[in-house]
């Protein structure tokens, strides 16, 4: 999936929104929308099949203030009539797979399960469910009954989101919402080899043991990568080089001076000595 791109900042032509939907480095990728008019819905979708993209996702779940004031995102789903209108014309428009990701709704009207029945019957291919509110944002747990009643509502393929983080959880979350699949954010950041372990640990949550070299591999990969994209020291990309060294020895320091990172060469030496040190140890 690509990161989230504005509808209307693509049919505008805007500069960010366009570099979002360059040509896909690997397969299979989705692009991800959000939106709330149908026409600009459905061109931004025939721009992504056109760029080569395997299918589009239609955000129905932010709850980021930036989306919601454009009537995108969580806010189709109390405006359930917009959310079909969206649905139907993207549908309409492409010949690849069309997918809807979405929340419970609101705090005050939860309509998950009226808007799976609309989505599945508009022609999406699969709906992602993320079980919290709006109004929850991200605390709280993900309510896991819920991915099964819709589930057991739909004909379509469902995938669960939230609070999968190790082997255990993933086992735990297919038995108990009987999902197709599943999607894994925070437990991602800093923990590239999560889906792996997911995929090779048991139940229990035991699980192929991450060595300091796949770590260093990993950040240093991250940092390579980092550097394709303009802008690229945020706090989030801090954030990110620090979530690497999580649970390691000494990593309060690497992430107190990880903190404000502002060039590739200072990002480099950081996480190179880390790492020299952390082997150093391993050797005594
Ligand atoms: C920093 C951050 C950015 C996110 N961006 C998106 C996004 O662009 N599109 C989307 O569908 N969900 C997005 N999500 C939500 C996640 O996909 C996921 O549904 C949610 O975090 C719950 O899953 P988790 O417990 O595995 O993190 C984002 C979440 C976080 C924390």
């Amino acid at each position: 999936m690509t990161g989230l791109i504005s509808a209307e900042g693509l049919v505008r032509g805007d500069h960010g929104s366009l570099r979002l939907l360059a040509e896909p480095a690997g397969h299979p990728l989705f692009a991800q929308i959000f939106g709330a008019e149908p026409k600009s819905m459905a061109m931004a979708a025939y721009l992504a099949e056109q760029t080569g993209y395997d299918g589009i996702d239609i955000n129905a779940g932010c709850p980021a203030y930036s989306v919601i004031r454009a009537h995108g995102g969580a806010d189709l789903m109390r405006d359930l009539p917009r959310a079909l209108a969206v649905v139907d014309a993207v549908r309409g428009t492409v010949k690849f797979p069309v997918t809807v990701k979405m929340r419970l709704g609101w705090e005050e009207q939860k309509t998950y399960l009226q808007l799976g029945r609309l989505v599945e019957k508009a022609g999406a291919d699969a709906i992602t469910l993320h079980p919290r509110t709006v109004n929850q944002g991200y605390g709280g747990k993900a309510d896991w009954a819920a991915v099964q009643q819709l589930k057991r509502q739909l004909n379509i393929p469902v995938l669960a989101s939230g609070d999968v983080i190790d082997s255990a959880s993933y086992h735990q979350i297919l038995h108990d919402t009987e999902c197709d699949g599943i999607l894994i954010g925070r437990g991602a950041i800093g923990r590239p080899w999560v889906f792996r372990q997911c995929l090779e640990g048991d139940e229990s949550g035991r699980r192929p043991l991450v060595k300091t070299d796949d770590r260093k591999r990993a950040v240093l990969r991250y940092l390579t990568l980092l550097l394709k994209v303009p802008d690229r020291w945020t706090p989030y990309s801090n954030r990110h080089i620090q979530a690497f060294v999580k649970g390691m020895p000494n990593a309060t320091k690497f992430r107190r001076a990880a903190a404000c990172l502002g060039n590739w060469e200072t990002a480099n030496n950081l996480i190179q000595g880390y790492f020299e040190q952390m082997e150093e140890r391993e050797r005594e």
